[in-house]
């Protein structure tokens, strides 16, 4: 099969298109035929050679895939060769065929487009994930979304808007806070110009945020839990700006809140698949409805992976860039 694979890691020419090995599948797994895969921030980080994948995962970039059951391993029963499926993966998926725990599979839900579901698997189990299960988001309360332009970030507005929160977000411009509003924030913080601390309490009469989603790490590490309100939950996603920084034990005290860092990829297959369930119960309905959806800035074909992380990593992009096959 054609994969893109990493020979040396580097800039985006890094990404090579060759031919390698078909995987088989292995007890309770399933072989997918791709049919596109969704491109992440770790995709970039991993071809940069900051990112390994852990053990036992393919060396290929790519977490999350759509596409069509293409052969079943030993004890698989919830699929059969020919459904129409999106996966969460640890690796593999810039690739024509990928194999992945039953666990981890969903079907495409009813009105979105086998090509586009490609961009739901990872972010919607990390903000289902990180927001709901970990921080306890609840109706009424107000969520912090850092990035909120971004794939996480566009999902992240959506999912809370839906519980009945109340979303502010961080973006680099008004465009892209445009697009956050328009899928339900409302409080936008352009971080370039505004301190997202001093918007925040303005907007909840001083009491801050429930919780934080945040993508860049140690740089806002201090403000965020600055903008904590009492019993807050910080849940740190991201590392883009940097991995070690102080924190203030007696504000966090002061305030019962909590600060929790978490990483999906490394999950034991048996939590990706709680997750998935959980996924499938809470959000699938939401996508079938069309209440939520897909945000999609571009799709380019595998061949051109090099194009899509130049872009990604111009972040010109709202929501998700896909890969097509
Ligand atoms: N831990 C996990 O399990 C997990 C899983 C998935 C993703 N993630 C993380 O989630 C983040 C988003 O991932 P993605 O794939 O959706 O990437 P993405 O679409 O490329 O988004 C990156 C975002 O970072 C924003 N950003 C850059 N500098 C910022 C700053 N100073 N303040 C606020 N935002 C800033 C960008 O906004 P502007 O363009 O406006 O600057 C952009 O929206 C990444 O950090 C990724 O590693 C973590």
């Amino acid at each position: 099969m054609k994969a893109i694979t990493i020979p040396e890691p580097g800039e985006a020419d890094a990404l090579v298109l060759d031919d390698v090995p078909d995987p088989e599948p292995g007890p309770g797994e399933v072989r997918i035929r791709v049919c596109a895969a969704g491109v992440n921030r770790a995709d970039v980080q991993q071809r940069k050679g900051f990112y390994p994948p852990p053990p036992g995962a393919s060396e290929y970039p790519g977490l999350e895939v759509s596409g069509t059951v293409d052969a079943v391993g030993e004890d698989v029963t919830q699929w059969v060769v020919g459904d129409e499926v999106c996966a969460l993966l640890s690796g593999g998926g810039y690739a024509e065929l990928v194999c992945v725990p039953a666990g981890q599979v969903l079907p495409v839900p009813s009105g979105v487009p086998l090509e586009d579901a490609a961009a739901l698997p990872e972010v919607v189990c990390t903000v289902w994930s990180n927001v709901f299960m970990t921080a306890n988001l609840l109706p009424g309360q107000t969520v912090l979304v850092h990035g909120g332009s971004s794939g996480i970030g566009t999902m992240a507005i959506q999912l809370a808007r839906e519980v009945g929160a109340r979303v502010a977000v961080t973006a680099g411009t008004a465009e892209k806070l445009e697009a956050c509003r328009a899928l339900g924030a409302e409080v936008l913080v352009n971080y370039r110009e505004q301190d997202f601390v001093e918007q925040v309490r303005a907007a909840t009469g001083g009491a801050g945020a429930d919780v934080v989603l945040d993508n860049m790490g140690a740089k806002y590490l201090a403000r965020n839990v600055e903008v904590l309100a009492v019993n807050g939950r910080l849940v740190v996603i991201g590392l883009q700006g940097g991995r070690t920084a102080e924190l203030d034990l007696a504000t966090l005290l002061s305030k019962r809140a909590a600060v929790i860092a978490t990483s999906l990829r490394a999950r034991p297959a048996a939590e990706k698949a709680t997750i998935v369930a959980a996924v499938r119960e809470h959000v699938w309905p939401l996508l079938e409805s069309g209440r939520v959806v897909p945000v999609i800035q571009g799709r380019h074909p595998l061949a051109d992976a090099a194009v899509a992380h130049r872009e990604m990593e111009a972040s010109g992009h709202v929501g998700k860039i896909l890969l097509t096959l």
